[in-house]
């Protein structure tokens, strides 16, 4: 990777995985891609270069890509699960019809291309405990529609056109700089700034939701050390099911209330994230991305917890 565009570089992912790969690849080779309205801010703004990439207008794609010779794309734009169920159309046109025209560009400009999929590529029908690497994919969200197909779609980039695509299937993502939205695992998010705001949390899914949640530091990781990785070991490509912990709400709030004693939390179910949470897995089988690319998560929940909360009491001044 010499130059790398990021594509939605101010959203949850993205504002952190662009100063991350500034911080290794140096500011001048990782440009920030946005979309007007959502520019980028302070050290994001002002460490590296940045400039328009909107995925539903090719055009945009290939100026950047022109004009800063890059060779690595990590398109992060997606509408979350929530949004998405009621925006599905323009879930489509920014998931696929987007993705369309990004893997249309690093065909012509031979880019390498990240897209993540997600555990909302899953449904139902498929093993929801240890769900393994290559199973059943049957979502009825529109936001796991959006994602089975860019899983597909990319590995035909590969195969039929040599195109270097890769990705994870990203489990929930717990961070503290760029909140996410519209997600059914916002509320693992969520949670801690009500305990370090000193408020009562309503917890949106019920105890027994047992989902695959990962913190940023992860993540990030994740993305970066597969498109480092060696192809000549990769038998997978899109998307690795990745994993690092799966907790239900009374279990975070138990290891929470643990460096926040008088932390309260009730339930207010919402019905569509209750269904959207029921159809993912409970965990994932990560073993195909251990032995592929030496996958290997640092944080669990407890240590996620204590540096969650030592970030956002230092953010929020508390
Ligand atoms: N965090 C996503 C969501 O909840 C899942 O990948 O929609």
């Amino acid at each position: 990777m010499k130059n790398i565009l990021v594509i939605g570089a101010t959203g949850q992912i993205g504002s952190e995985l662009t100063m991350e790969l500034r911080k290794r690849y140096g500011n001048e080779h990782v440009v920030a891609g946005y979309i007007f309205g959502a520019e980028p801010k302070g050290e994001l703004a002002t460490s590296g270069p940045s400039g328009i990439v909107n995925v539903t207008d090719r055009q945009s794609i290939e100026v950047a890509v022109k004009k800063y010779e890059i060779d690595t794309i990590y398109n992060l734009v997606a509408l979350l699960s929530v949004v998405a169920e009621s925006r599905p159309a323009m879930a489509w046109k920014i998931g696929i019809d987007g993705l369309w025209n990004v893997l249309e560009v690093t065909r012509e400009y031979g880019c390498a291309v990240f897209t993540p999929s997600s555990i909302g590529s899953f449904g139902e029908s498929t093993p929801h405990v240890k769900t393994p690497q290559d199973t059943v994919q049957r979502p009825r969200t529109m936001y796991g529609v959006t994602k089975v197909t860019t899983e597909l779609l990319s590995d035909y980039y590969h195969t039929k056109y040599g195109v270097d695509t890769r990705a994870v299937r990203f489990p929930g993502i717990i961070s503290n700089v760029t909140p996410p939205g519209g997600g059914t695992t916002d509320y693992a998010v969520d949670i801690y700034y009500s305990a370090v705001k000193g408020e009562k949390f309503i917890c949106p899914v019920k105890a027994g939701t047992f989902m695959d949640m990962m913190y940023m530091p992860d993540a990030m990781n994740a993305a970066i050390s597969l498109m480092e990785a060696d192809p000549a070991r990769l038998k997978h490509r899109n998307a690795f099911n990745i994993a690092a912990m799966s907790f239900d709400p009374e279990l975070i709030y138990a290891t929470i209330k643990k460096h926040v004693p008088g932390f309260e939390m009730i339930y207010e179910v919402d019905p569509l994230k209750q269904s959207i949470a029921d159809s993912w897995p409970d965990s994932l089988d990560d073993t195909c991305a251990r032995e592929e690319w030496d996958w290997e998560p640092q944080y669990d929940l407890e240590s996620m917890t204590v540096d969650m909360l030592e970030k956002l009491k230092a953010k929020l001044n508390k």
